[in-house]
């Protein structure tokens, strides 16, 4: 082989093998390391031609400046909060995610934190285990014919767009940029965050995690909202204001939340104790992408458009 000129690819977070597979079959010399100090990591990257993190891997301006050869940088995700991305484009630097290979797995458990917040399915089913019937304790709410207010609708946004509308609801969304088929197709209603924030029985936020979108939803936005409203986060922590919604909930001027994503995770600090121990909140440990599918799809979208950029390169 042609040691020389062989392009290497260095993983740094547990990848699933077909993404491994994808890589390797390109021809790349592929080196698996999940196990590293941030020393480690510096020198780990000096050779490299293409880099594959997860969100773990904080790609920073030391590390992007360690990595001389780094042609691309793959977020098997979406978010791609954890890499200085714009550092990364002034070195020249591609950076590459999965798009919308999670978007359904998502999606589907912003609807699963809705459902299980307005029917307190964590709740019914913990008094079950503990031999209760408390039948007369659980009263929800219906989706069908409520108002659903969509923050975000790129591609996990506007699939939970297509679920909310086969389960009869209407929709609002608030978004920089205003679909025209989502309205065509889904009756989608472009409405202003505060207009969203008072019409909307449900919120589901799935906008990325910018300095424009941090503490997007805070106090004086929750203040907005209808008191029997509920609101989940899948999105990233920091874009609702966790104590915000703490307040809220325990002054009864909203009815429940979920979330998936934290401002800090694992969640350690005191206010986020608090939250996660309220019975009107469901709380899951970041796993809306934790599908088969999801992480299939993740690894190889993104191990493919890795070895587009260093084939395109060659
Ligand atoms: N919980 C999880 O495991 C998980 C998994 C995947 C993605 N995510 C999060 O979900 C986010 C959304 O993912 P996606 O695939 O739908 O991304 P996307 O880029 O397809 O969609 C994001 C949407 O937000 C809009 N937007 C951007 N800035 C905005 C602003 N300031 N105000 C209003 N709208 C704005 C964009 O126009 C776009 O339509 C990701 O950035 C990621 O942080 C979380």
């Amino acid at each position: 082989v042609g040691c020389l000129f062989l392009v290497k690819v260095l993983i740094t977070d547990p990848l699933e093998d077909n993404g491994i597979e994808v890589l390797r079959k390109a021809g790349f010399d592929v080196v698996v390391k999940t196990e590293w100090s941030p020393e480690d990591l510096l020198s780990l990257v000096s050779d490299i031609d293409g880099l594959v993190v997860r969100s773990r891997t904080k790609v920073t301006s030391e590390v992007i400046d360690a990595a001389s050869q780094l042609k691309v940088i793959g977020r098997a995700g979406v978010g791609v909060d954890n890499i200085d991305v714009s550092y990364a484009k002034e070195k020249g630097i591609n950076v590459v995610t999965a798009g919308d290979a999670p978007a359904d797995s998502v999606a589907e458990i912003a609807f699963g934190l809705l459902l299980s917040v307005a029917r307190s399915l964590s709740e019914a089913d913990r008094s079950m285990k503990e031999e209760k019937w408390d039948k007369k304790r659980f009263i929800g709410s219906q989706f069908s014919g409520k108002v659903l207010g969509v923050v975000g609708v790129g591609n996990i946004g506007s699939r939970v767009v297509r679920i909310a509308h086969a389960m009869g609801m209407r929709i609002l969304a608030y978004d920089v940029v205003a679909h025209e088929e989502l309205k065509e197709r889904f009756g989608v209603e472009y409405v202003s965050l505060e207009e969203l924030l008072k019409e909307a029985d449900f919120v589901t936020i799935h906008v990325p995690f910018l300095p424009q979108t941090r503490n997007l939803i805070s106090k004086k936005e929750i203040a907005l909202m209808k008191k029997d409203a509920i609101i989940v986060n899948t999105s990233r922590g920091g874009i609702l204001d966790e104590e915000a919604v703490y307040e809220a909930l325990v002054e009864g001027r909203l009815r429940g939340a979920g979330f998936d994503v934290y401002s800090e995770e694992p969640p350690k600090s005191e206010i986020l104790k608090k939250l996660i121990s309220l019975p009107s909140v469901v709380c899951t440990p970041h796993i809306a992408s934790q599908t088969n599918e999801a992480q299939e799809a993740v690894a190889v979208k993104t191990a493919e458009r890795v070895v587009k950029i260093l084939k395109d390169e060659k």
